[in-house]
């Protein structure tokens, strides 16, 4: 660093010292802010927990108060705000020490304190500042009549400014105009207007030193992580402002900064529900009376194991009320059974069917209408079937966090495709925010006010009556989806809605890929839903073999490992596909063509490719088996390839037996898919080089053993009944 260079930051530094010691010396028992809101909007709310947070004194005007100030958010209006702003400041106008904040409120977020904000204003030398921005509004032909600014913006708005009391008061006490006239265009008269200005010591702050409206700067705004904290940061112009405005059309930006801004957020996962929130209920009150809406517009894999999870939520079922939409012909066999197992829980269920040819808009409608009506009705939780909550604690944790519309933060297994989005494109689309990978990836935790979810989500009953009450929350004649329509109506009405992931709540069930024509169609989601799959599907002591190898896999003969491997459910489904099928060969065993030179072993069987369950199989192959195998038979690494995979039924009036053999295969699994002494007698597998017998299968488990060279075995003679086993010769 140069000495002249040091020089020049030195007297810069003592420069900017002195003009500081000729400052106004402003403490915070001396600001006064002042607002408007005639409504406790979501916005306003959220206001004011920000003026919390900083320790603001706020003085709110109107509350409870009809407005007649115009529909500002579409035209001019807000003169009613002048009115009562006058009112209001006349009390103060010889308090010369006295500051005075006027900002709006609904789209409004502080993002610093009253220190900070009275040593900037101090800083800027004037008595009167108002905010500024890009656009000149409500009258543009005025634009050229404002002062010309070398950076920043130029022209002036009203939703925030701030200013030493007598001289505030004295310009609003210049209003004498109907509540409807527009209240910037007044203030800006007076600014242009030289005399007025000069007198009142006016200015705009023009590079959002204290005001940063968005409108027209989104881009200039970006948030600046710091450790665990978070300031928005004005890039344009290299300032931190401390009122942050969503005018315009910038509504949903300010929401997005909100989620950060003055909330220290954290990468921790949260307590999610705390101890102490639990006292919220305690026991003996009664808990709030919830309508359950649950909507299957789309045919749906896993759906018995979707309607066993609401009879399994950890809620009183007396309060809840059970309403569900099923537009699929296929379901309705899954929702008899749910409902012959637990009418007595839902006794006032009410289950509208395909017949009754509802559109999802209208079925959405009617209930939700159903609790808009009912004054008891205190949430109303929606639920579409794609939609796999594995916390049955959900609807208490949303309640706890006493939103007005909250969806717990869902995503499909191992993907970014989840049920809410962090932004909206211009047109009302999709858009990807910042954070979004992060929230989904629940890198960040908490919170979040976001523009669009769906699938799943609780309503406060109060909020449907009130500020929803008068909207359609799903129809639209533009005929545009009810998703996009429900959350454009919320939207609309300033009602925030949020998505939690300070829980685990479940995930996202994908259902494109989704055949009903076959039997059990489930059995083919294991690429699509292999979470889904697993629970269905695999034994539930399969994982506890990584776990404690000794209790859960055994060795009956030298070299044949035995473990649980399918639930009763693929026993079943696998044995009903194949009875379904029905075209057993009674061809030659396979092993024989493949291998050539072995002895003819036929079998009565049907292979994975008949019923196109090849691909799944192997899949099974690589994800259940080879990590059995690469821990029973160490150094050894399956490829998991199979060319033969089959059921083989034994009867005795059919084929009882299979005679000694060996498998064309590195190893071999043989999974026992009946009961034996239930399904049938006799069977088993003897191991002739040994001399070893199995003679009591399980349903579900599976022999692995090694194939071509010393496991020489027979299949044992069925005496009565039928007799399943699945067969795969792996890496042949
Ligand atoms: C607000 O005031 C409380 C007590 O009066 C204090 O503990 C807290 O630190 C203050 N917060 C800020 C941001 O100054
Ligand atoms: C405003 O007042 C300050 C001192 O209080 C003065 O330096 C400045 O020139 C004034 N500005 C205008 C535009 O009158
Ligand atoms: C829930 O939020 C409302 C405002 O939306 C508030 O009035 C109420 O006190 C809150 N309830 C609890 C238990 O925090
Ligand atoms: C659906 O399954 C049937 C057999 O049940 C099969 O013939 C058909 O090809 C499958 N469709 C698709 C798209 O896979
Ligand atoms: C799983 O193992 C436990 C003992 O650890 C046993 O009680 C249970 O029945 C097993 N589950 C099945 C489906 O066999």
């Amino acid at each position: 660093m140069s000495s002249s260079f040091l020089f020049r930051l030195l007297s810069l530094a003592f420069f900017h010292g002195a003009v500081w010691a000729e400052q106004r010396k402003l403490s915070p028992e001396n600001l006064l802010v002042i607002t408007v809101a005639t409504e406790e909007t979501d916005g306003f709310l959220r206001f004011m927990r920000t003026a919390q947070e900083f320790n603001y004194t706020v003085k709110v005007l109107g509350l409870g108060e009809e407005w007649k100030g115009g529909d500002v958010a579409r035209t001019v209006g807000g003169g009613q705000k002048v009115r009562w702003l006058k009112k209001e400041v006349q009390k103060h106008s010889e308090k010369t020490e006295l500051v005075i904040m006027f900002v709006d409120s609904y789209d409004v977020i502080f993002a610093s304190g009253p220190e900070e904000l009275l040593s900037k204003f101090s800083r800027l030398g004037h008595k009167v500042i108002f905010s500024a921005e890009g656009f000149c509004w409500p009258d543009q032909r005025l634009a050229s009549k404002y002062p010309e600014v070398r950076t920043g913006k130029r022209y002036l708005n009203s939703g925030g400014f701030i200013g030493y009391a007598p001289e505030i008061s004295a310009i609003v006490q210049q209003w004498k105009y109907k509540d409807s006239d527009d209240d910037q265009l007044f203030y800006t008269r007076i600014y242009l207007d030289k005399t007025h200005r000069t007198k009142f010591n006016m200015t705009l702050d023009h590079r959002s030193r204290i005001f940063q409206n968005l409108n027209g700067a989104v881009d200039e705004v970006v948030l600046k992580f710091e450790r665990a904290k978070v300031r928005a940061r004005n890039v344009a112009y290299d300032t931190l402002p401390v009122v942050i405005h969503g005018n315009g059309p910038t509504k949903l930006q300010l929401n997005y900064l909100g989620n950060y801004v003055p909330t220290v957020w954290t990468y921790e996962t949260g307590c999610g529900i705390c101890d102490e929130d639990l006292l919220f209920f305690s026991e003996d009150k009664q808990m709030p009376l919830v309508y359950v809406a649950v909507f299957i517009e789309h045919a749906t894999p896993f759906m018995e194991e979707f309607l066993e999870r609401l009879s399994t939520l950890n809620y009183p079922k007396t309060r809840i009320r059970l309403f569900i939409h099923n537009n699929v012909v296929y379901h309705e066999r899954h929702i008899q059974k749910f409902w012959e197992r637990h009418r007595s829980l839902f006794p006032d269920a009410r289950v509208v069917g395909p017949e009754e040819n509802l559109k999802e808009d209208e079925a959405r409608t009617m209930a939700v209408e159903v609790c808009k009506k009912d004054p008891e009705c205190d949430y109303y939780f929606s639920i579409d079937s794609d939609v796999a909550l594995t916390n049955p604690d959900i609807l208490r944790i949303l309640m706890e966090e006493n939103k007005s519309v909250i969806a717990p933060m869902l995503s499909k297994h191992g993907k970014l495709w989840s049920n809410f989005w962090g932004a909206l494109s211009p047109e009302g689309y999709y858009s990807r925010s910042e954070d979004y990978i992060e929230i989904v990836q629940g890198k960040r935790v908490g919170l979040w006010n976001v523009p669009y979810i769906t699938q799943v989500y609780l309503i406060k009953g109060s909020v449907l009556r009130t500020k929803l009450s008068q909207v359609s929350l799903y129809m639209d004649e533009g005929g545009m989806d009810a998703d996009m329509v429900f959350c454009r109506s919320i939207r609309d009405q300033g009602v925030f809605m949020y998505v939690s992931n300070r829980d685990e709540f479940g995930r996202l069930v994908a259902s494109s890929n989704y055949n009903t024509s076959r039997l059990h169609p489930d059995m083919w989601q294991i690429f699509d839903n292999p979470v889904d799959w697993k629970e269905k599907y695999v034994h539930e002591n399969y994982s506890k073999i990584f776990e404690d190898e000794k209790t859960y896999v055994e060795q009956p003969c030298p070299d044949v490992y035995w473990f649980p491997a399918f639930s009763d459910k693929m026993c079943d489904h696998m044995v009903e596909t194949m009875e379904d099928c029905g075209e057993w060969s009674g061809g030659t065993h396979k092993d024989e063509r493949l291998a050539g030179g072995y002895e003819n072993v036929p079998t009565v069987d049907i292979h994975m490719n008949q019923i196109g369950f090849e691909k799944e199989w192997l899949k099974f192959l690589k994800d259940y088996i080879s990590p059995v195998t690469e821990k029973l038979y160490p150094g050894y690494y399956p490829r998991a390839q199979a060319i033969m995979n089959f059921v083989v039924r034994y009867r005795p009036d059919e084929q009882p037996l299979l005679r000694p053999h060996h498998d064309s295969s590195t190893f071999t699994i043989n999974i026992a898919l009946n009961r034996k002494d239930i399904d049938y007698e006799g069977g088993g597998c003897r191991f002739l080089r040994y001399d070893c017998k199995v003679e009591s299968p399980r349903k579900g488990w599976s022999f692995m053993h090694p194939g071509r060279l010393t496991h020489y075995h027979e299949g044992l003679r069925v005496t009565k009944g039928t007799r399943y086993i699945m067969v795969s010769f792996v890496d042949p």
